[in-house]
């Protein structure tokens, strides 16, 4: 008889919630009213699921930010990013604290002029700017933020067609020591493109350039970048100006600080790994201070926007059906999934109930309700036993998610917005079948009825 091969031992740590003496079991995450508002009357009154954005913090956010800028350089604004967020009430709030509108498509260039927003405060960015669009921006005085050569021949047409000078800016891209660098937009500063498209520019004798633009990435965990960004910014500057007959009126350094969310795969909690936008407001204003020439300081565009408006932002779902998994853990599956939940792909959420629990808490998953394996919005939480109607606030989502959400399989639901007294306003109603169907066409020979 051959001997067995011997196999080393090893333990298994099972995951089962229960506490060993003395250690206490994690907390409960609780979480019972947004706003001041109590959940459970929202969910009473409006349904679920439901997004939920608390204005008296996306006020609060904009001020602090706005505030750590402005006491640290005199000439400051911000252009609210439409993309993060281009629901009207949410876009409003911003407008009516101070922003400018940064659109990045003749959609949300349409969206901003249609909510009220002049041209002239209207920041056009984005590598395709159809020539319609184009056309209607310079007509309005909008800031044109230049992304490729082909689009300078497109504005050149323009200022000839219009008969008159157009002021434009471009966008740069430059090694900031971050990687992979975001290098598609724009024209490269290291490589001598972008001082090209500056000569460029100047001899086709119809452009004005009067500022420069970049954006370096988003969810920028290091300051730094941005040191390095403006500093190189302010640089090119200073060479445009002595190289050039041009005056650059403002430089925008774009957007990307990151908000109190934790990525997936990295394991320190936000509030030790995310730096607070005095961080950021210090690198950048620095970098202005420290390279200038002369005494003469341009505009200060910020193009923010998952800092300000993420953490305002809240999706409430209640728990339709549970089962033990063969694996033993127990899957809740919740009435919102991941088509809603954009960031989920990079995004470890808050999860918080809404009234505490008695029992234990058990390994956990919580499905969404898309009959697709993929929707898994949690698949790694400890939760006492939860029962149908038993809810679920997840956070911070108020970025990117009700701008990139998918209609799939289920109705997109309604977004509330808790106002400063405590009043609930929904600002976009939950969909119905009119709205997916209207523009869809049945041919005639394949009508049923
Ligand atoms: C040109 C531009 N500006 C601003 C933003 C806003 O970035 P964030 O939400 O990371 O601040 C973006 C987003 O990618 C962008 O592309």
């Amino acid at each position: 008889m051959s001997k067995k091969e011997y196999e080393k031992p090893v333990i298994i740590r099972v995951e089962s919630g229960f506490s060993k003496a003395g250690v206490p079991l994690p907390k409960q995450r609780v979480r019972k009213s947004i706003g001041g508002v109590s959940i459970n009357e929202l969910v009473n009154k409006y349904g679920s699921p439901l997004f939920v954005f608390e204005e008296k913090s996306i006020r609060e956010r904009y001020k602090r930010a706005y505030e750590a800028f402005s006491t640290r350089y005199p000439n400051v604004e911000f252009g609210w990013s439409y993309k993060t967020n281009y629901l009207k009430a949410i876009c409003a709030v911003f407008h009516q604290e101070g922003a400018i509108a940064e659109v990045v498509s003749e959609f949300e260039y349409q969206k901003a002029r249609e909510l009220g927003i002049e041209g002239k405060d209207i920041i056009y960015n984005g590598p395709y700017k159809p020539y319609d669009s184009l056309m209607r921006a310079v007509k309005e005085g909008a800031k044109i933020h230049i992304d490729t050569f082909e689009e300078i021949n497109d504005l050149e047409r323009i200022a000839k067609e219009l008969k008159k000078e157009v002021p434009v800016a471009i966008r740069l891209n430059m090694d900031t020591g971050v990687y992979p660098q975001w290098s598609r937009f724009g024209f490269n500063i290291e490589s001598g493109q972008a001082m090209d498209a500056v000569k460029r520019i100047e001899a086709g004798g119809v452009l004005r350039l009067n500022g420069l633009h970049a954006h370096i990435g988003t969810f920028m965990l290091d300051p730094h970048a941005y040191y390095v960004e403006t500093s190189k910014m302010v640089q090119f500057m200073n060479s445009v100006e002595t190289k050039s007959g041009f005056s650059i009126e403002y430089i925008d350094v774009g957007g990307g600080f990151a908000s109190k969310n934790r990525l997936k795969g990295i394991y320190q909690p936000p509030e030790i790994v995310v730096p607070s936008i005095d961080d950021y407001a210090e690198a950048i204003t620095s970098a202005i201070y420290e390279n200038i020439h002369g005494n003469r300081y341009p505009k200060l565009y910020l193009e923010t926007g998952r800092h300000l408006i993420d953490e305002a932002g809240y999706l409430v779902t209640s728990v339709v059906a549970s089962k033990t998994l063969p694996d033993s853990r127990r899957s809740y599956i919740v009435d919102a999934g991941v088509n809603l939940l954009y960031t989920y792909f990079w995004y470890k959420f808050n999860i918080e109930l809404t009234e505490e629990k008695s029992g234990i808490s058990e390994p956990s998953v919580i499905n969404g309700p898309l009959c697709m394996n993929i929707d898994v919005i949690e698949d790694s939480i400890l939760l006492p036993r939860l029962k149908r109607g038993d809810m679920l606030v997840i956070s911070p989502v108020g970025a990117y998610n009700v701008t990139q959400w998918m209609q799939f399989i289920r109705y997109r639901p309604r977004v509330l917005m808790v106002m400063e007294d405590g009043s609930v306003e929904i600002i976009r109603e939950s969909e119905d079948l009119s709205d997916i169907e209207r523009r869809e066409k049945l041919p005639k020979k394949l009508e049923i009825r």
